[in-house]
């Protein structure tokens, strides 16, 4: 807010009477512009906070006196203007919430998007039902229609590939785009060495069984080579996605194609720094990791404004099988973000063993469902055990395990103890070179879900 070349937005949008929702730095722009003040936070808010809603109407309709919120803000609003009023505060901050007295307009200083503020999608949906009079009228049935249509309209008779990986939102794109174009596409499913155990099977089958005409490509050697020696996690993404590219620009040379499908869904598209204003948290690879120069007459992104659980409802309305319309979300760049630092064949298999025990573990004990991804990390920290009797020097490795609805946000799982002490059993038997197993208790935010 007081940086220089901070965004601000034009004074007049207030005058079109439209209903709006300023989120945190947005609240305490609205405060700013419709002429009230914003000072910096004499003790920053971030984390957890109790608001007590003062007046629980509009957007605050229906909660309760006390709400659990999440904040982060270093900067505070001190007063707003006189054709506003307060709907409620927290011990920091005496504006936390606020509406103009007769206009659509709302400012919340918390983040009701995220998974820790108790009723944020409550919050959320006051605003879009009640206070903008939407209804809910998104049907993946609808959305099947329109993308196989626009699919057809941007391929015209030519040809395309589409990348697939085996996760919910290629295979969605592979399936829509057969049914848009059929024989003229081919899908491309890399293995570029980084999977896990039993992957590249499991995913070409059902991939065959789908009816989709598959291409694999060997490619495990060349993505180790070009990884080695390099550390940089947001390398290792650039460098993953242009093998990928290079790859799937190889097959499509053979079959004549000149179109690229991709799985992007939106989140990708945000975290990688698509709005001008939003930081870049990481390249998806299948976003902003994509070489300048492609070979490709463009690229085709059905589902590019899709969040995951419209994804898993359009796979559902394509008939696509619970293992896939369920199957963990897993990073294209694979176990080379999950292994910190330089990835090595060494590590790559090492990381490969205790993710099949997480796995095994998690599945065992009837979590996998509620849980939104499980998963072990190889960090680059050594440490001293014992094994037998004598001193053992080894990996330490981590386990992940989130709650969440579509990735923006989670909350680490409060997996019972006996369960993480059986995965940590496990690993440091079988996995020799393991002799420490840590259990990440991080929620995202602050923290991200995967460690790279
Ligand atoms: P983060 O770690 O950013 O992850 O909280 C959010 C979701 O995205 C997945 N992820 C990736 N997916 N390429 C992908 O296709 C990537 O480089 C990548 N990095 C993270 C992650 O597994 C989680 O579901």
């Amino acid at each position: 807010m007081f940086d220089d070349g901070a965004p601000r937005f034009d004074e007049r949008i207030l005058d079109l009477e439209l209903p709006i929702l300023g989120i945190c730095y947005g609240h305490q722009l609205l405060a700013l512009i419709s002429g009230g003040k914003v000072e910096r936070a004499r003790s920053k808010e971030y984390g957890t906070t109790v608001a007590t809603i003062d007046k629980p109407v509009g957007v605050l309709k229906s909660l309760d006196r006390q709400e659990k919120v999440w904040m982060s803000h270093g900067d505070d609003v001190v007063s707003i203007s006189e054709g506003f009023e307060v709907l409620a505060h927290t011990d920091n901050s005496s504006y936390a919430a606020f509406r103009h007295k007769s206009r659509p307009v709302y400012g919340l200083q918390w983040h009701p998007e995220v998974i820790h503020t108790s009723n944020g999608i409550q919050m959320l949906r006051n605003f879009v039902f009640d206070v903008c009079g939407c209804e809910a009228g998104w049907r993946a049935e609808d959305f099947v229609e329109r993308s196989v249509l626009q699919i057809r309209q941007a391929i015209g008779p030519g040809k395309a590939i589409v990348g697939a990986s085996g996760g919910i939102d290629s295979t969605v794109t592979a399936v829509l785009s057969a049914k848009a174009i059929g024989d003229n596409l081919t899908a491309v499913f890399v293995d570029h060495g980084l999977m896990r155990e039993g992957e590249r099977n499991s995913v070409t089958t059902a991939l065959r069984k789908l009816g989709v005409n598959l291409v694999v490509v060997d490619a495990a050697k060349t993505f180790l080579e070009k990884l080695r020696g390099v550390v940089d996690p947001e390398l290792k993404r650039k460098i993953v996605g242009e093998e990928f590219v290079r790859a799937f620009e190889r097959v499509a040379e053979e079959s004549g194609a000149e179109y690229l499908l991709q799985g992007t869904i939106y989140p990708d598209r945000i975290e990688s720094g698509i709005r001008r204003h939003s930081d870049k948290i990481k390249t998806h690879h299948n976003v902003a990791g994509l070489p300048i120069e492609i070979k490709f007459r463009a690229i085709v992104e059905p589902l590019k404004d899709l969040y995951k659980d419209e994804v898993r409802k359009v796979a559902q309305s394509l008939g696509l099988s619970r293992d896939i319309v369920w199957r963990q979300p897993f990073p294209g760049p694979g176990l080379a973000v999950r292994v910190i630092g330089e990835v090595t064949q060494e590590k790559i298999d090492i990381v490969r063993l205790t993710d099949r025990i997480v796995t095994e573990e998690i599945e065992r004990c009837g979590l996998s469902g509620s849980l939104w991804q499980y998963f072990s990390v190889l960090t680059d920290t050594k440490s001293t055990g014992v094994k037998g009797d004598s001193r053992a020097y080894g990996y330490t490795v981590a386990i992940r395990a989130v709650e969440s609805k579509e990735a923006m946000t989670a909350m680490f799982a409060r997996i019972p103890y006996d369960v993480l002490e059986r995965i940590s059993t496990r690993i440091t038997n079988e996995v020799p070179k393991v002799v420490r197993v840590v259990y990440d208790v991080t929620h995202k935010p602050p923290s991200t879900i995967e460690w790279e």
